[in-house]
């Protein structure tokens, strides 16, 4: 637990809106007024966006004696989307490299005059690691989303692209001010009536939305079916390549980039958990995906090609199939086969968003492929926005971690790596992620993907000096507590890379073996003396996707980490891990201390009572109470589970519900 918060004054509840998020109003302690003026090339919305932002800022300090001068300019010898401030006595430069540079220079003054830091002393330099930094909205066109936590769509309804114009205004530039330049709107669970998306009929309602986003520097891109030349042009399909297929999608992608120029490209999910698909097809991933890419090529537009593809309709007596196996095995040999504007999108881990898992050992095993980092804001499994949970602490830890040989997944971003996607976890929600502190994981990932060597504990802090202000010592708490929650749910929940106990379809609360007997693939296999499957060299061969200094390293359970020991291994209950305490034992452990520990968050929010705005301390409060139920349902459930397959109580006796 950290140190008590000194608290020195109460954040301005009149002024902080929950809808605002990062950037609220009247923030700033700003000493200064400003004027700002433009140079060559400027664009009129940089100069606006601010004005605004300081006008924003600045509520009452307008007759400060001291004037900043802030001048913006175009320098294109900066990185492309790079900015530079410039700070001097009485005055301020912005530069950027282009449009987006500047924007991003502007709104990183913004947030550092927000947070506190005097302008005349900004001196930094920034421009980011990937060129891709883009938002997955798993919306659906009936306006429910998909995995969705914080209420309804806001982009559609009731089968309709349907949105209040100022609300996504608002997205956008929360979006922007962490350098986001990319999203894509619809679900990659393409239906029949998202799929309609790219029609004639539909186009001009998806350029409104993105003139809007293009403001922003932000590129609209859309999910698409494979099928859709079939589904929407009636053209069969029995041979994808055949030039009727060709032609149809070099006419979509030429009607789309007519209304749309910027158009970012296609997200597709194809031959996974029952989309179609090239493989389904009879031919490869590359073709399929070079069948697309070379439509959006003269027009400069990506294909995000997914590669979350597996047998979901294993039969969980087969042994053989281990599905964290299936990427690899499908995508390693075709490298150097993709066209250079495809880029693989590879979720972070080889099985699905879980709490713990190795990364994909796809990450740097294909050299001459593009390939895209896919991280899930929305947290399906990890507390589905009830629970806290630091997705910044999660990434940190993906990013440090390694792909496919020894080292750091954050040291092929930028290199191998040219994109850094999220499932958004935004709905209608007035405060956009349902749970207001899921808003720092949304925030963490703007941050990461422009900067992936950025520190989670820096990038939590900034979040909740801008969020609830830097002159009072509500923030540091309140960052402290968010920073703690990655770990106390892994230890309640399911910890050494356990996975799938959760309850089935909907992903949240315990059962052991909700999905132990499913099509999934998704099996930890415990009897009474030993859970986990065995993936080394003994069993189906998983760690070997690695390289061999990696995988050496994996197929031991001595030399295995032990947040991943239950992936990788099959251990007996009564096996003695390093600190002399059996796995059975670190399993009850873990879930009785995780537990306790939701009852001090709540101790610690309540503190925090005086100081914080009404409205964001009671529906956090609200939240932290069913985290707490959730967290003694998961120890209680998964003790029990445990204790009734061994019959080996607590050592400690504590209660266990037989
Ligand atoms: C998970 C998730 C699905 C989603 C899928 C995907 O399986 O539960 O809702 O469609 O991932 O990423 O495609």
């Amino acid at each position: 637990m950290s140190s008590k918060p000194e608290i020195c004054g109460v954040c301005d509840a009149g002024a902080y809106s929950e809808h605002a998020a990062w950037l609220q109003r009247g923030r700033a302690g700003v000493k200064n007024s400003f004027a700002v003026q433009a140079g060559a090339g400027v664009s009129g919305f940089a100069l606006q966006e601010c004005r605004a932002g300081i006008d924003n800022l600045c509520t009452g300090a307008g007759d400060a004696p001291d004037t900043v001068t802030v001048s913006l300019k175009i320098n294109s010898s900066l990185p492309a989307e790079g900015y530079r401030l410039t700070g001097a006595a009485g005055q301020l430069v912005i530069e950027g490299a282009d449009a987006n540079g500047l924007l991003y220079g502007v709104y990183t003054f913004l947030l550092r005059l927000a947070a506190g830091d005097n302008p005349e002393q900004l001196n930094t330099q920034s421009a980011p690691a990937v060129p891709h930094r883009v938002i997955n909205h798993w919306d659906r066109m009936d306006g429910t989303v998909e995995r969705g936590y914080a209420g309804k769509s806001i982009f559609f309804k009731n089968n309709a692209l349907d949105y209040d114009p100022q609300r996504v205004r608002d997205y956008a530039r929360l979006l922007a001010s962490i350098g986001v330049n990319g999203i894509c709107i619809n679900n990659m669970n393409v239906t029949l009536g998202s799929v309609m998306l790219i029609c004639d009929e539909q186009l001009p309602l998806v350029a409104r939305l993105a003139d809007i986003f293009r403001d922003f520097g932000i590129r609209v891109a859309l999910s698409v079916g494979f099928e859709s030349p079939s589904v929407l042009g009636g053209i069969p399909m029995q041979d994808p390549l055949a030039s009727a297929v060709v032609n149809w999608w070099a006419e979509r992608t030429s009607a789309i980039y007519s209304q749309i120029p910027d158009f970012l490209g296609f997200v597709v999910k194809a031959d996974s958990e029952f989309q179609s698909g090239p493989s389904a097809m009879g031919i490869s991933q590359a073709q399929g995906a070079n069948l697309l890419a070379r439509a959006l090529a003269p027009h400069g537009g990506i294909v995000f090609w997914r590669c979350f593809i597996y047998n979901c309709l294993q039969d969980w007596r087969d042994t053989q199939t281990d599905r964290p196996m299936a990427a690899y095995a499908l995508f390693k040999d075709l490298d150097g086969q993709f066209d250079d504007n495809v880029i693989l999108q590879i979720k972070n881990g080889p099985s699905d968003f879980q709490v713990r898992e190795p990364n994909s050992p796809l990450f740097g095993a294909m050299p001459g492929t593009r390939q895209g980092l896919e991280l899930q804001i929305t947290q399906e499994y990890t507390g589905q926005q009830i629970d806290l949970y630091c997705l910044a602490v999660h990434w940190e830890e993906v990013l440090d971690a390694p792909g496919h040989e020894p080292g750091h997944l954050r040291d092929l971003i930028g290199g191998a790596v040219q994109a850094v996607s999220a499932i958004s976890n935004v709905g209608d929600d007035d405060n956009w992620t349902g749970h207001t502190l899921a808003q720092a994981n949304l925030f963490a990932f703007g941050r990461l993907a422009w900067n992936p060597k950025l520190a989670a504990r820096d990038i939590v802090h900034e979040w909740a000096r801008l969020t609830f202000g830097a002159e009072n010592g509500v923030a540091g708490e309140v960052a402290e507590l968010v920073l703690g929650s990655r770990a106390v749910y892994e230890n309640y929940t399911t910890p050494m890379g356990l996975c799938w106990m959760v309850n089935i379809h909907h992903h949240y609360g315990p059962s052991p073996e909700g999905y132990e007997f499913m099509k999934w693939g998704t099996y930890h296999r415990a009897n009474a003396q030993a859970i986990g499957v065995d993936r080394s060299s003994r069993g189906t061969g998983y760690a070997g996707q690695y390289a061999p200094p990696l995988a050496k390293v994996y197929n031991e359970i001595d030399t295995c980490p032990q947040e991943l020991l239950l992936y990788f291994h099959r251990v007996a209950y009564n096996h003695v891990l390093p600190d002399g305490r059996t796995l059975l034992q670190t399993m009850y452990d873990s879930h009785f201390e995780g537990a306790q520990a939701v009852e001090g968050f709540i101790s610690r929010w309540e503190a925090l009572k005086p100081v914080l705005p009404a409205a964001v301390y009671a529906s956090v409060h609200a939240r932290l109470l069913l985290q707490l139920e959730n967290a003694r349902e998961w120890r209680d459930v998964v003790n029990t589970y445990f204790y009734r397959k061994t019959g080996i109580a607590d050592e400690r006796g504590r209660q266990i519900y037989p």
